[in-house]
């Protein structure tokens, strides 16, 4: 690396036909992201930037960049708010990127507490804002953790530092602050190459590679995971792990068409075109802090209903009522558990929301019916796009909608019509109006009464439509199909695949609202769950946006049935977990292609392990569902799914952690062990909560597994052995039909007997599983409640066990007790993990 630093800082340009001095590559920021419409070096230089061939060949360098000298200047000196700063800024060069450029801009940082503070750039004007809510911090002490500084030379920059240490967290000196129209961006330095996050794109690991300037485009679109593709949803969040195992998470509220641009300096990049500038850093010190601060401010995910917490198995193709039924039977005949049965869009008459094909499907809310008196819950689907074809009087969504006046409009007035699954034009509906949400609460009830489904699946709500813009019409060409920078997203035109970006809501414009389509879905979306069900409301979105957590879940949508996405799956939860979406998984075994068995054996058993377990796969596509595959298949999903089920409880548990104090389910090692440098980059390894460590296989015809071992107590979860390794990498034998499950020592994992859904599972009696530390010590707690009731934490109807061993007693204190039905449930077993051979006997549970 030095020596392609070298070859940077001596590189020469011919500019201007003087000998210059060309930028090193990792202190380059792009004049020219958008494609040269002419020669390069005279279409660069004549905007006034600097030309200078790419230093390192093949690295995306950025041949035409920017001066030192661009951005603003500070008017004045910074003013004390009281609680943070009020800087003005005047542009300081005539060089413009895209036009129509702020020349005066007021940047305001506001210090929320010790550990947040915002920083907010506006220039005056009525801009477009995201309606996000951000819920108070802690009030602050007065010992914040940070410090802010100016600079002014050459132009202004900004830097927070942790004060404890000096680290610099966010650094503008990389330069290229630009605040215009439709054009704002701005850089940071990060403080160490340990960055995580940004998404929905795919990501081939889950810390960040700083070679060749990667380009993170975001905004919603339906796309298979293709490298850095924008997918569905849209989280412009980052963690960076500093140096000394300190963490901090970044948040630009931004929803229009934006990008991050990885940069070697190390340093991050962010492009968006519209909006303002507003960030949210969260200081941590921890990792776990670092979630906990972020959803405290975006809000957290309730907990989801117990049975949810189950395995579940869906299929877009069942033929009719006796495929499905037959899928249900070959689990049940082969003993796996199974809670949820969905249905997708094949249920539907002619693909159309809210209704249920009499032909193929007209059994269906009998055998719902019978499904549930089993303990198995039913889930469908629903899609926003409303078919408008249906004559008068014969589709109620579409009359209702109409009378009620909910579809989304062209500029023109007209309602604006896509192409989707029904074999009419569809209309979108406007989810930012209230009409839309009673007419959508109306529609759900009333579909409830036809089906009586347990909780709802929203798809395609990018908003995903089948041609570019409306399908008689197109799109005007104007600034917002057509602006003058379009971020590296799929389809290089902004309505690809969705509506026209003039199109007007009642917030805003697609142009700015377009990734929040599916975000706002949801919150009516689960009102009406709540509605129909009466019941604690469970919805997961395919498109999301920074807070959706608060109303949906989410799944990692159409993955391949490839070794590749096994792996990328663990990468895509753990990244929604630090987005405050814990309750995510991937399509098990594939969403695209014929799955083969080896795969889809290692997928089921690694699938048990993700806090949302479902197998699904697509159209056309063989039957993939465990007992499909014959007994081998069958046999070792059942026995990862028994340990599933036995430790449900502790996952359980984890939720009421994640609602209560924002901490993740699903965990990157490094969260719990920053300072192991080794578990920095693991990412084919994970945790559930602190302790339960999962290390799976990953690749076709791999029989043993290198699984890192951090620097504590560890016991194998199935023998109760003690693992002889700290700090280290062990060589595990794994068998096709197992996965490597170790549990942490110093923690009191709650357990349950296993049965075949959560509904009897819940009856069984309870164990704890105490691993202890090398203290012989350990803690836990164990939450329960009635499984599916509203606001359990809220009313206080829960109940929480404190367990702590210490010294060769176990003392469990009820801290609360508001869930009666507790004490018909026997503590049946107690196991102890690494005790010392004179055991006292454990006492005091209730
Ligand atoms: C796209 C979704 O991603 C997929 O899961 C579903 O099966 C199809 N739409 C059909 O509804």
């Amino acid at each position: 690396m030095k020596n392609l630093l070298l070859l940077a800082v001596v590189a020469v340009s011919a500019t201007l036909g003087v000998a210059q001095q060309c930028l090193p590559y990792t202190e380059r920021i792009d004049c020219h992201p958008g494609p040269f419409t002419g020669n390069n070096r005279e279409e660069c230089i004549a905007m006034g930037c600097t030309f200078c061939d790419a230093d390192v060949p093949d690295w995306n360098v950025p041949v035409c960049y920017l001066p030192k000298s661009y951005g603003y200047k500070m008017d004045g000196q910074p003013e004390d708010t009281g609680n943070g700063f009020r800087v003005t800024l005047k542009r300081a060069t005539s060089l413009t990127m895209f036009g129509s450029d702020s020349e005066t801009i007021t940047l305001e940082v506001f210090f929320q507490s010790d550990y947040r503070l915002r920083i907010k750039v506006t220039d005056g004007t009525s801009r477009y804002e995201v309606p996000l809510q951000v819920d108070p911090a802690q009030p602050a002490t007065g010992n914040r953790l940070y410090d802010v500084e100016f600079s002014n030379d050459p132009v202004f920059a900004f830097k927070v530092i942790r004060k404890a240490t000096g680290t610099v967290i966010f650094d503008t000196s990389l330069g290229g602050l630009t605040f215009s129209d439709q054009f704002l961006q701005i850089s940071t330095r990060l403080a160490s190459k340990n960055l995580y996050g940004i998404g929905e794109n795919e990501q081939l690991t889950f810390r960040h590679n700083f070679d060749k300037f990667p380009v993170f485009p975001l905004f919603t679109k339906d796309t298979f995971p293709d490298g850095n593709a924008n997918m569905y949803g849209v989280h412009p969040q980052y963690t960076v792990l500093e140096e000394d195992g300190n963490a901090h998470s970044v948040l630009f509220v931004n929803s229009n068409a934006q990008e991050f641009v990885v940069l070697p300096a190390p340093g991050l990049l962010h492009r968006t075109i519209g909006g303002i500038i507003d960030i949210y850093i969260f200081l941590g010190p921890t990792p776990e802090n670092t979630a906990q601060q972020y959803t405290e401010a975006i809000g957290r995910t309730p907990i989801p209903p117990y049975w949810a917490l189950g395995f579940q198995l869906c299929k877009y193709g069942y033929d009719n009522l006796e495929t499905m039924k037959a899928v249900v039977d070959r689990t049940l005949a082969a003993q796996i558990p199974q809670d949820v049965q969905y249905g997708d869009i094949d249920i539907m008459d002619g693909n159309k929301d809210f209704t249920v094909s009499q032909d193929r499907f007209g059994g269906l809310p009998a055998y719902v019916r019978e499904l549930k008196a089993k303990g198995v819950k039913f889930m469908t689907i629903l899609d926003p796009a409303i078919a408008l074809g249906e004559a008068p009087g014969t589709y109620r969504a579409a009359d209702l909608g109409k009378e009620m006046g909910v579809f989304l409009n062209n500029s023109d007035g007209t309602i604006f019509e896509g192409r989707v699954w029904p074999s009419s034009n569809v209309g979108f509906p406007d989810f930012s109006k209230n009409a839309t949400r009673e007419w959508w609460i109306t529609m759900i009830k009333e579909f409830h009464d036809l089906l009586e489904f347990d909780a709802l699946w929203i798809d395609m709500n990018e908003p995903d439509n089948f041609g570019n813009g409306d399908t008689n019409k197109g799109c005007p060409n104007n600034k917002y199909n057509n602006p003058p920078y379009v971020p590296k997203i799929r389809g290089d035109y902004l309505p690809t695949s969705t509506l026209c970006m003039d199109i007007e809501d009642s917030i805003s414009l697609q142009y700015n609202t377009h990734s929040l389509y599916g975000w706002l879905e949801s919150e009516p979306t689960a009102a009406g769950v709540l509605a129909a069900t009466g019941k604690r409301p469970y919805v997961f979105s395919r498109s999301t946006y920074v807070g959706t957590g608060r109303w949906a879940s989410h799944w990692l949508g159409d993955n391949y049935s490839k070794w590749r996405d096994i792996k990328t799956s663990i990468i895509g939860t753990l990244q929604f977990n630090q987005f405050g979406v814990p309750f995510v998984g991937p399509d098990i075994c594939g969403h695209q292609g014929h799955v083969e068995e080896e795969l889809c054996q290692r997928w089921h058993e690694l699938g048990a392990f993700y806090p949302f377990s479902r197998n699904h796969n697509a159209y056309g596509m063989k039957d993939q569902d465990p007992a499909s595959f014959g007994p081998a298949v069958a046999e070792s999903t059942k026995k990862a799914l028994e340990i599933r089920y036995t430790y449900l409880p502790y996952l359980y548990t984890l939720f009421f952690y994640h609602y209560t104090q924002g901490s993740t389910v699903f965990r990157a090692l490094w969260h719990e062990f920053p300072t192991e440098i080794a578990t920095q980059g693991i990412d084919t390894q994970f945790l559930l909560g602190p302790g339960f460590m999962v290390s799976p296989a990953l690749n076709e015809g791999q029989r043993s597994v290198n699984a890192y071992f951090p620097n504590t107590r560890w016991f194998n979860l199935r023998e109760g052995t003690e693992v002889n390794a700290r700090g280290t990498t062990l060589n595990l034998n794994t068998p096709l039909d197992t996965i490597n499950l170790h549990l942490r020592g110093g923690i009191i994992y709650p357990t349950q007997e296993p049965a075949l859904n959560t509904e009897l599972a819940r009856r069984n009696d309870i164990g704890i599983t105490i691993a202890l530390d090398d203290n012989n010590s350990a803690d836990g707690r164990m939450y329960n409640d009635d499984g599916d009731m509203l606001n359990p934490t809220e009313s206080g109807k829960y109940y929480l066990v404190h367990h702590t061993y210490a010294n060769g007693e176990l003392i469990s204190t009820v801290e609360n007790n508001g869930y009666p039905r507790m004490a018909e449930i026997k503590l049946d077993t107690i196991r102890i993990l690494g005790a010392p051979q004179n055991l006292s006997t454990a006492t005091g549970f209730n």
